[in-house]
């Protein structure tokens, strides 16, 4: 059981040495193999996969989901990971909540932490309020999306993907193509990969692309248009076009030739390389970043993304409490 406080948050794939990343997906893999075995039974409460050691034996854990942006996949896959591991999960709905009087995220925090609450899942269109918190609260703070700064999870979860289909990592072409300025997925997934020694290809139109000095922290990130990158790849990984995150300005440049100009087309996709997958973190805009026809095509490794949420949700939330 992990009590150092240090290490049980979860606000950045930054934080995480190489060991932990791998450690977490081989956690994430062991509940995925183990989940396709007890798919039907684990949701019963008689028969969860408990949280088994340290502090928390024979007890179940209290974790709260706060989500101050819309979500379908995180929220819910953490809820059922958390569920799967026997903790019992609250869900905080901003809306209703005091937070809509002025209270702060922090208060609401020390509010639930004083009730015994044991994790947070939280996201946030604050980006550095995480870490700003962080040090200041007992309980474990899980990053489930913070602005356009960082998506740890779901980079975790697209590294076990990866992992899973082609059997490592190091070596490989990654083609990570869109919006990337404003894609808190792209910022954790260019990171997790750079550490692990992909090769990472971004496209997109330049007023969505990162700026030098942004690029000049990593080693093997390179920047090319989107048909080279494409054909390279040994995995497209597409990013939805974030308009609610858009200036009126980006709005005008982003016409209604995105799909043929920077989007993954049918011909597109009839260039890449044998083998190679496509992978989209969801929700998609079909018809704008990715024709509509590879969503469920057999390149697609989205389904496998969704279903490896639970898993690394699982790996995560064990390894917070
Ligand atoms: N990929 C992802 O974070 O999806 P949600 O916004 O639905 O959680």
């Amino acid at each position: 059981m992990n009590v150092n406080l240090a290490t049980k948050h979860l606000l950045s794939i930054q934080d995480l040495s190489n060991l932990e990343i791998c450690a977490i997906l081989d956690r994430g893999d062991y509940w995925s193999q183990r989940l396709k075995l007890t798919a039907l039974s684990s949701m019963d409460p008689d028969n969860n996969l408990r949280l088994n050691s340290g502090q928390y034996s024979g007890v179940n854990p209290i974790v709260c989901n706060l989500f101050f942006e819309p979500s379908t996949r995180t929220r819910f896959s953490f809820e059922v990971a958390a569920k799967k591991l026997g903790c019992h999960v609250l869900n905080f709905y901003p809306a209703s909540s005091s937070t809509e009087k002025g209270e702060t995220i922090y208060d609401t925090l020390k509010t639930l932490e004083a009730m015994g609450v044991n994790a947070a899942i939280i996201r946030t269109s604050e980006e550095d309020l995480l870490q700003e918190i962080a040090p200041k609260l007992s309980l474990a703070l899980i990053n489930a999306g913070a602005g356009s700064n960082e998506h740890p999870t779901q980079g975790l979860l697209d590294l076990l993907t990866i992992r899973q289909h082609f059997g490592y990592i190091e070596g490989l072409k990654v083609a990570i193509i869109g919006d990337i300025i404003h894609s808190r997925v792209a910022h954790s997934n260019i990171i997790a990969l750079d550490k692990l020694n992909a090769e990472i290809l971004l496209s997109g139109p330049e007023f969505l692309m990162p700026n030098d000095e942004y690029l000049s922290m990593f080693n093997k990130v390179r920047v090319c248009d989107v048909d080279r990158a494409v054909e390279q790849a040994d995995i497209v990984m597409m990013l939805r076009v974030q308009k609610e995150r858009h200036s009126q300005y980006c709005k005008e440049l982003i016409l209604s030739d995105y799909l043929e100009n920077f989007g993954l087309t049918l011909a597109r996709e009839k260039k890449m390389k044998f083998g190679a997958m496509i992978m989209h973190p969801a929700p998609f805009n079909r018809n704008i970043e990715i024709a509509d026809e590879l969503i469920e095509g057999p390149r697609s490794l989205i389904y496998k993304q969704v279903a490896n949420g639970v898993s690394i949700r699982m790996a995560v939330l064990e390894r917070a409490l």
